[in-house]
């Protein structure tokens, strides 16, 4: 089949690659004429495990083409997918002018029926503003050429967004027109040869879908910092609680880690976006609120004990950081919890000394160079002269480092642990002083006066 994809950003760039990989005739099409130049020499503007390889193979088998050119993406596909950004306005709304403006593009030229699938995600009633947008400038050409507007949410995750694409747990499709239904059952059809995973609704519940999903997950990881924050206030160890829920199957254990705090271009947007639609119906989303507002305090969290570890003694002291993005296999920096811990710590006088196995440059380019600001090689390299580590990100190389060379290395043996990633009576019997969230007292056997300040502390942070 002929697709077309607006925007080639993570979500249009695998669309597009794994939509050709199965033999779909697809042309990608983005308004960064310096993306599109790179693509067409192979360079791939964003780190995802596999995506090079297919996207390359895609390419010589001439089923994956990249362009500018808004004539020829228009009359190229039947199937026309919006995957361009819908980032947060001022007020955490969704702003959807990149939406718009594709559907205009589509209104401005289409000369045959096509089937408009929205993948970015978007409020409830978006497919309704595409449509009038579409119309409208059909209506000004005098045309009046039919189309369907059809929901189709993405949901793979960065890291794994090729096998999420390859074999997703469902495909939501919302819409009312049997004719695009029929199109989009033969397009997913190589998705679906083990099962069928294709869910057909009404356009708003698809809309809706994605944005009950996100904030479903949102919910989880800002429960269990919440419940990691209590745990540290009674001296209970959220790793064992985690565990003691986590094998109740209506909990279970997926997405129930506590750490310092969710980031990325999805959670922390479609949160406030949801937050606000919520808003347009006059309806105050009080749980919704409250999963952000968690979320924003948990990433003070690596800073806190930061404070409370120095006495907030802490200008002109150099800090090892390992892991800058959001999570692993990535390097998406948006909303990084790195981010709010490197920004306090130079706002409190000290120096940053980072590692991170793909996000360096993306960082840098965010920061630029700055004195108080070193990025290194290796993790090894970040530890000198360090007077601690903090681990923001879960990479896999950080999980059995060697435990003598850190407390050799590092002016003091403190580790502070944004992922609890070491068990804390190793760290202790190593000599360390261990922070990791949510059970924190278990490590130090703080007595209950301490267990106080510490209670006092987190809840001066937050
Ligand atoms: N990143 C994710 O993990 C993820 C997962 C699911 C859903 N989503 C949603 O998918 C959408 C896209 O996200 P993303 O992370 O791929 O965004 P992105 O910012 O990485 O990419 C968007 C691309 O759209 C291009 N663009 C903007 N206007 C355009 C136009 N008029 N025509 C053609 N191209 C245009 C931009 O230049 C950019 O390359 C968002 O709504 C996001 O919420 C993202």
């Amino acid at each position: 089949m002929k697709v077309t994809i607006f925007g080639t950003g993570y979500v249009g760039l695998v669309t597009g690659t794994c939509l050709a990989d199965v033999g779909h005739d697809v042309l990608c099409v983005d308004v960064d004429q310096k993306k599109v130049d790179n693509l067409n020499v192979g360079i791939i503007p964003i780190y995802e495990p596999g995506l090079d390889s297919i996207v390359k193979q895609a390419v010589q088998n001439g089923l994956l083409n990249f362009t500018t050119d808004m004539d020829r993406a228009v009359s190229h596909g039947d199937l026309q997918f919006i995957a361009v950004g819908t980032p947060a306005g001022e007020d955490g709304s969704a702003d959807l002018q990149y939406v718009v403006k594709v559907a205009e593009t589509i209104g401005q030229r289409m000369s045959e029926y096509k089937v408009v699938i929205n993948k970015s995600t978007v409020p409830v009633g978006t497919a309704e503003k595409v449509s009038e947008a579409l119309s409208k400038e059909l209506a000004a050409r005098g045309e009046n050429i039919p189309f369907d507007v059809v929901s189709n949410p993405e949901f793979l995750k960065e890291g794994a967004a090729i096998n999420d694409f390859m074999k997703p747990d469902r495909i939501i499709i919302g819409t009312s027109s049997e004719k695009a239904e029929k199109l989009l059952r033969e397009l997913y059809a190589p998705f679906n040869r083990n099962h069928d995973r294709m869910i057909f609704m009404d356009v708003r519940s698809a809309e809706l879908t994605k944005y009950a999903a996100n904030a479903m997950l949102a919910t989880k990881i800002s429960f269990i910092n919440e419940i990691a924050n209590l745990a540290e206030c009674l001296g209970a160890d959220i790793e064992k609680v985690r565990n003691g829920i986590g094998s109740d199957p209506r909990i279970g254990y997926h997405f129930i880690y506590p750490g310092c705090g969710y980031g990325g271009s999805c959670f922390p947007k479609d949160v406030m976006a949801l937050i606000n639609i919520a808003k347009g119906c006059n309806y105050k989303a009080e749980l919704i609120e409250s999963v952000d507002r968690v979320n924003q305090q948990q990433k003070h969290k690596l800073f806190s004990y930061v404070q409370k570890h120095f006495n907030n003694d802490i200008a002109g002291k150099t800090f090892a950081i390992w892991g800058l993005s959001f999570k692993p296999n990535t390097d998406d920096m948006r909303e990084a919890p790195s981010r709010v811990l490197i920004e306090a710590l130079w706002k409190a006088g000290a120096k940053v000394q980072a590692y991170d196995p793909v996000a360096m440059d993306e960082t840098q380019r965010i920061y630029g160079l700055r004195e108080d600001f070193k990025l290194v090689g290796t993790k090894e390299a970040a530890l000198e002269n360090a007077d601690a580590l903090i681990i923001c990100t879960e990479w896999k190389n950080f999980r059995a480092p060697d435990f003598d060379f850190i407390k050799q290395t590092l002016k003091q043996p403190t580790v502070i642990d944004g992922r609890n990633l070491y068990d804390p009576e190793r760290m202790r019997d190593h000599g360390f002083n261990y922070y990791a969230v949510g059970r924190g007292l278990s490590v130090q056997r703080i007595d209950t006066a301490q267990v106080l300040e510490v209670g006092a502390a987190t809840e001066a942070a937050v």
